[in-house]
């Protein structure tokens, strides 16, 4: 069997103090919030992985259709040696991308770098047998924290899909934007996936759908919190909402309490109450539009060089390049 050892920058001890730290600044705010990194557990990301063959969520099938209308696009303008891939997940989408630079013939490496380490070791695994001869370095990271000690290696592809970058808050995106930027070097690009502004409808049924497995994804969190810092949350005392925020053009998801509940928190000997019916917000998925990400990108210090959208414009791809 194949197996790639992971180069691992964030060991489970300083992810827990962090966690910990973080935990107890959301629930003890008002409104409580949860930080969502920490949706990702192994359980986590095995639902969010079935969230991307929901019928309801298009932002996968439509990032993969504009991928593949456009990788060998990609792969002639960046001339890449380097992928590296920010909350790769299940790389799933990526293969398009490393099939169509291996074929223009100047792909060597593949840097996957995601902060849970199961997935991560999984889609090593998957992409090694697909590539043999591909390097792989696949790095256990926060991308909030560890960009500065990607590896440094000429021609790199910096790929960040999904509109992940959309579950950053906008000070945390723009310190992001100038982080990427700092990392990269002359001949080095940045290819980003932003999900569009559209009809609220389609955005809330997409982190809504019918079968419940955005709902379960929600919920998992309070499970990882009962886990790692001994809380006793029950998750059936909690109820999934989506909401559409039209000043902000994002989509919150919130656990709203069912009845007024007291949870404890061991790791942290913490006591926090519930009031029926109180909403406490776990993740914002912002939604872009062109004028708005380039000119992010451009304080950032990045130049937008390309915008590939599909037919019905849901979903965009950039490519910038340092200015
Ligand atoms: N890129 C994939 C997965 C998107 S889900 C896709 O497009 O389908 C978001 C991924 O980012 C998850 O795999 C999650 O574990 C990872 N992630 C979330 N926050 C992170 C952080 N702060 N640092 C590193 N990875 C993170
Ligand atoms: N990056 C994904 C998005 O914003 C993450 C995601 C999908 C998500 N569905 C979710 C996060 C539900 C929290 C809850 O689309």
């Amino acid at each position: 069997m194949t197996t790639v050892q992971p180069h691992v920058h964030l060991d489970p001890g300083a992810l827990a103090g962090q966690m910990a730290a973080d935990v107890r600044a959301g629930l003890t705010s008002t409104p409580k919030t949860l930080p969502p990194k920490y949706f990702y557990d192994a359980r986590g990301s095995e639902l969010f992985d079935e969230i991307t063959r929901l019928p309801e969520y298009y932002p996968t099938r439509t990032e993969r259709s504009i991928l593949d209308g456009h990788v060998d696009d990609i792969a002639r303008l960046t001339s890449a040696e380097t992928l590296v891939e920010l909350g790769s997940g299940t790389s799933e989408k990526t293969r398009l991308l490393l099939r169509a630079l291996t074929d223009a013939g100047t792909l060597r490496r593949f840097v996957p770098f995601d902060v849970d380490p199961v997935v991560l070791e999984e889609a090593s695994v998957a992409v090694a047998e697909e590539f043999p001869g591909l390097e792989l370095e696949p790095v256990v990271g926060d991308f909030e924290r560890h960009l500065g000690e990607l590896p440094r290696h000429p021609r790199r592809l910096l790929a960040f899909l999904g509109s992940t970058i959309g579950n950053l808050e906008p000070a945390a995106r723009s310190t992001f934007l100038a982080e990427v930027r700092a990392t990269l070097g002359e001949g080095d690009a940045f290819l980003l996936g932003t999900d569009l502004v559209k009809e609220p409808a389609r955005l809330v049924a997409a982190y809504d759908d019918d079968q419940g497995v955005t709902a379960a994804f929600n919920k998992n969190v309070l499970a990882v919190l009962d886990r790692e810092l001994g809380a006793d949350f029950k998750s059936e005392a909690f109820e999934h909402r989506a909401v559409w925020d039209a000043e902000h053009e994002w989509i919150e998801m919130r656990l709203e309490s069912i009845e007024a509940q007291r949870v404890h928190v061991a790791a942290l000997d913490l006591d926090v109450s519930f009031a029926a019916g109180e909403q406490m917000r776990t993740e914002i998925s912002a939604k872009f539009r062109r004028e708005g990400i380039e000119g992010e990108l451009a304080a950032a210090g990045l130049r937008l060089v390309h915008w590939w959208t599909d037919p019905a414009d849901d979903f965009a791809l950039s490519l910038s390049v340092p200015d």
